[in-house]
């Protein structure tokens, strides 16, 4: 099974169109060490032709054509996108369904209840679609039922609903439903390696930690190093909480992502952070904070970052 991250940012990207903070506006000039980051999606193959995309990102047609293996033109019009998987209903996850239109079947599309609702209402991805090539709705259901794929012979996944947040548009944003956010444990059936994929996860409890010190690769939300990182600097009035997710610092005394991933221990294990948000300073190379992930063994998802399982 070969995991590829395609976009290593949060929503927005790195450097966002229209932010001068200190990271974006350094990546812009040149004046920090840093690299360009596209928005939050992940693609997985076992057999190295069919691909599942897993969140499509608005900046899915850069990210196809700085992947060539997701085209692998066996036929006039061809992709290896054999099916999309979106874990939340957000902007940076679910946008680039419209850029994949020009198919001339309809896109098999998989997401629970709760998002499928959001992609017919709130943003109504679903009838808009329908008017072009139409999407092909595969139900997740979590029942605990593990999810096989056509696409991934061999690999199994396991969607776990986390507390994180639906978007600001959902019609359940402040009433919470399950299967408003996933994670995905990905199965490598043959091997018995295991993945998380999380890049929005606020809250942690104990069976959750449980699956995650199971695992052998955890790809986990990065979005913010401090829970008021956008509030300090002028961007926002929400914490990082408020946005459904857990920043790497503790706030108050209740643990950050770094004391939850400390307290991972299993030989092996990858520990890496995705869906980095452009205030983070862990974007910075050769900054203190890279150096305190550096020191905790944990790594800093960047596009094209690949992993074998
Ligand atoms: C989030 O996860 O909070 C998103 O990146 C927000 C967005 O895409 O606007
Ligand atoms: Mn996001
Ligand atoms: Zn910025």
């Amino acid at each position: 099974m070969k995991i590829k991250v395609l976009g290593s940012s949060a929503g927005g990207g790195f450097p966002q169109w229209n932010c001068n903070c200190p990271r974006c506006d350094g990546v812009r000039r040149g004046t920090i060490k840093a690299s360009r980051r596209t928005q939050s999606s992940i693609a997985v193959t076992s057999n190295g032709d069919d691909w599942l995309l897993v969140n499509a990102s608005p900046d899915v047609l850069a990210q196809i054509a700085a992947n060539p293996e997701l085209q692998p033109a066996r036929q006039i019009r061809d992709t290896g996108i054999a099916a999309v998987l979106t874990i939340d209903a957000q902007i940076d996850h679910v946008t680039g369904l419209l850029m994949l239109r020009e198919r001339s079947t309809p896109l098999p599309l998989y997401t629970t209840d709760a998002v499928w609702q959001d992609l017919c209402t709130g943003f109504p991805i679903g009838p808009i679609l329908s008017h072009y090539c139409g999407i092909e709705h595969r139900r997740i259901a979590l029942d605990g039922t593990p999810l096989a794929l056509d696409a991934l012979p061999g690999v199994q996944i396991d969607a776990l609903p986390l507390t994180s947040k639906a978007p600001p548009y959902s019609p359940h944003r402040q009433s919470p439903e399950r299967g408003d956010n996933l994670g995905l444990v990905l199965t490598n059936r043959a091997t018995g390696k295991r993945a998380f994929y999380a890049p929005g996860l606020g809250e942690i409890d104990g069976a959750l930690l449980d699956v995650m010190r199971s695992v052998d690769l955890l790809l986990v939300d990065g979005t913010m190093w401090t829970h008021d990182e956008m509030i300090r600097l002028g961007l926002s009035k929400h914490t990082a909480m408020d946005m459904g997710h857990l920043p790497q610092c503790s706030t108050g005394g209740e643990d950050g992502m770094l004391d939850i991933l400390d307290s991972i221990v299993r030989a092996g294990v990858r520990k890496v952070l995705v869906h980095i948000n452009n205030t983070n300073p862990i974007l910075v190379e050769d900054g203190p904070e890279r150096r305190a992930l550096d020191a905790r063994g944990i790594e800093v998802a960047y596009d094209g970052m690949t992993f074998e399982l």
